[in-house]
Formats: C-alpha cells, structure tokens, sequence
C-alpha cells in the first residue's frame, strides 16, 4: 500500500469497493422487491420443446439471506483488515507482521538448539548424529548448487570429502572458510614464462611432481622457472600454502582438471576461486554446524 506514489489510488480502490458493495444490497433488494404475492408465479413467457415454461419464481428466503450473511461477512472483514485502499484495518495485521511473528516463533522454539550446539566443540559434535542432521540439512539448503549433493565438488569447486585443503582442513580453518569465505588468486604466468613454450615447460615439471610421464628435458628447464615463479606460493616441493589457497601440486587431485592441457591453462591464464562469505547470511551458529557436517565428512575416509 505504502508504495502508492498519490492519494488517488487510495480513494480509487476504496470507493470502488465500498460501491461494489452497495451495489451488491442494492441489487438485491431490487431483485426481491414486489415479490408480495407469493402464491402468483409470474411466467416469463419462454417456452421450449412446446411445453417447456420459464417461471419467474421469488429466490428462496434462506438463499437470500446466505447473500446478505456474505455482504455483512464483508463490510466487518474490510473494517478489521486491510483491504480499502491504505486503511489498515482496527486489527493491524500485515501478512509481514505474521511472517516476522512465525520467524520469531521458530526462534525461539530453534534458537537454545542452536546455542547449544555452538558452545560445543566440533570435535565433539561430529560424534552427535542429531548435530549432523542438522548440519547435513543445512549442506542440502545452502552448498549443493557448487559443491554437489555428495560434496564431491566439480571442476573449480573443490571436493570436501577427500581430505586435500585449499585452505586447510581442521575445524577451525574450514569454520573460517565458510564463515568469511576465501579468494584464490592465482596470476597468469603467460607472460613472465616466456609464452606458450614456458608454460609448457612448468607444465611438464609438474607432472614429474604428481609422479606421471613427463619429457625429461622440458621438466628440467620448467624445475627453473618454478623455482623463480611457484615457490613462493606452492612452496618448494610443490605442496603448497593454504595460508594463501595455494593447493598441493604433487598430489595428483586438481581442482581444474589434470590433463596436460588444463594444466597449462591454469598456469598461462590464472584461476581465481571465490569461496563466498557465509557469516552474514547464516550466523555463526549455523555455520559452525556446517563446519562440524564438513569436517565429518572428511573424517569418514
Ligand atoms: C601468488 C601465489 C601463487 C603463485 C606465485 C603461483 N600460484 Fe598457482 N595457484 C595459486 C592459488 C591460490 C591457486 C588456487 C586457485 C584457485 O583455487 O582458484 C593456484 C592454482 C594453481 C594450479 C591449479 C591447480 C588445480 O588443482 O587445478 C596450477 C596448475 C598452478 N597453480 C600452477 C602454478 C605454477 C606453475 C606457478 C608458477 C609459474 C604458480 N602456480 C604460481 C597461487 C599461486
Ligand atoms: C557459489 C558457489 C559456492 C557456494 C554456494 C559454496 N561454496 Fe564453498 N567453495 C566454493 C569455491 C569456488 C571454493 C574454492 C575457492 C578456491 O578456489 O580457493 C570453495 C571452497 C570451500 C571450502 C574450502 C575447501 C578447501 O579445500 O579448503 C569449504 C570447506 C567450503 N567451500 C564449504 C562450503 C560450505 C559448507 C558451503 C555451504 C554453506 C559452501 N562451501 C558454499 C564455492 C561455493
């Protein structure tokens, strides 16, 4: 109602309604007026298959009188809710005041559940089936679409059941994670590598560090270049930083697919995973129920 830019529409919708109604008693009382008479049934005068008459019999009293209930039923309903134009109605209901009142309500009811289970160490609540109920419903509702219904992930949204973190996998890393969410950033290398040769060479390399065929003599040069350009992040051996969601590259698990030629495309253009922030949106103590099914999970291996 309060979106009305004018008055107009206010009085428009009002009178409009209370017209209607009016016009209702009106016809009514027109329809059942001169019926006095009650044993003379007029004959409209339409007459089918030759013996077939209209009558123009009164309405019955109680089928009127149903007519009258609804228009009374309407005047008290328009006077105790809104419904005329802006006015309120004397009883003040909103259907957002009775939405705020059932969300209240809820949380009440949920809210000390809640408050429980965030007093509570993860460690131990992975060991409460009920906690991971909720927390398994609370994965349903808010982190399918990207890391799938059985938390396996799918290319640039990482797997969180198979024990290797981007940004660490304790419970108070993963609780982080999801709280404040994470950004990857890793540059494109096209250029500081020398271009498409260069990119091949580190390529190479690391295929070495997962344990797969490589062409020796390219692995050699790219070892070189990693070690001026990949060090600082991944770290010296290649297994990475998860200060900085720089993941392990000798495990052979690839958030953007391991064939030669992703790869590469990781290293010549840069991949930048946005792990969106969760603490806003949810509240802590759901998040940490999250925390808690996540981290069970990778407990399950
Ligand atoms: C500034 C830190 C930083 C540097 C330096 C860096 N990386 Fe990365 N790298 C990252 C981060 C962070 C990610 C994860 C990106 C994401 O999750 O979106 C990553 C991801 C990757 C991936 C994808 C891994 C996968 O699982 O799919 C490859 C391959 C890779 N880096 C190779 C390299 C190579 C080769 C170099 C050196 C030429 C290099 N990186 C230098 C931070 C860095
Ligand atoms: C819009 C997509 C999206 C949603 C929704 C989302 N995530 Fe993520 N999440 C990501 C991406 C992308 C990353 C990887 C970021 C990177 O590349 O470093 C990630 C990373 C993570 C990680 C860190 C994994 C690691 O290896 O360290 C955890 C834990 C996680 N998400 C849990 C959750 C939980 C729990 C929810 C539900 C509340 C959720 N995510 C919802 C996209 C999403």
């Amino acid at each position: 109602m309060a979106d009305f830019t004018s008055d107009f529409w206010h009085w428009y919708i009002a009178i409009i309604s209370v017209i209607s109604i009016l016009a209702c008693v009106w016809l009514l009382r027109w329809m059942t007026s001169g019926f006095i008479k009650k044993d003379e049934v007029e004959d409209t005068g339409h007459v089918w298959d030759g013996d077939l008459t209209e009558l123009n019999n009164p309405l019955p009293r109680w089928w009127l009188g149903l007519f009258y209930i609804t228009i009374v039923f309407s005047g008290f309903y328009l006077l105790l809710y809104p419904g005329l134009g802006t006015f309120a109605g004397i009883l003040d209901w909103t259907s957002q005041g009775q939405y705020e009142e059932e969300v209240a309500k809820t949380e009440a009811e949920v809210g000390p559940l809640f408050e429980r289970y965030q007093q509570t160490a993860i460690l131990d609540l992975i060991k409460d089936e009920n906690a991971l109920k909720v927390g398994e419903r609370l994965y349903a509702n808010y982190c399918t679409t990207c890391h799938g219904s059985d938390a396996r992930g799918a290319r640039g949204y990482p797997n969180l059941r198979d024990g290797a973190w981007l940004w660490g996998g304790d419970p108070e890393n993963i609780k982080a994670t999801i709280m404040h969410g994470r950004q990857a950033a890793m540059p494109a290398w096209e250029g500081p590598l020398g271009g498409e040769s260069g990119v091949d060479e580190v390529a190479q390399y690391l295929l070495s560090l997962s344990g797969r065929a490589t062409i020796a003599e390219l692995a050699e040069k790219g070892k070189a270049k990693y070690e001026v350009f990949c060090i600082a992040c991944h770290g010296p051996t290649g297994t990475g930083n998860i200060a900085l969601g720089a993941p392990n590259l000798t495990d052979d698990i690839w958030l953007y697919g391991g064939s030669l030629t992703r790869i590469s495309q990781s290293i010549a253009k840069g991949r930048n995973g946005k792990m969106p922030p969760h603490a806003e949106f949810l509240g802590e103590a759901k998040v940490h129920l999250l925390a808690a099914y996540v981290y069970g999970l990778s407990q399950e291996r």
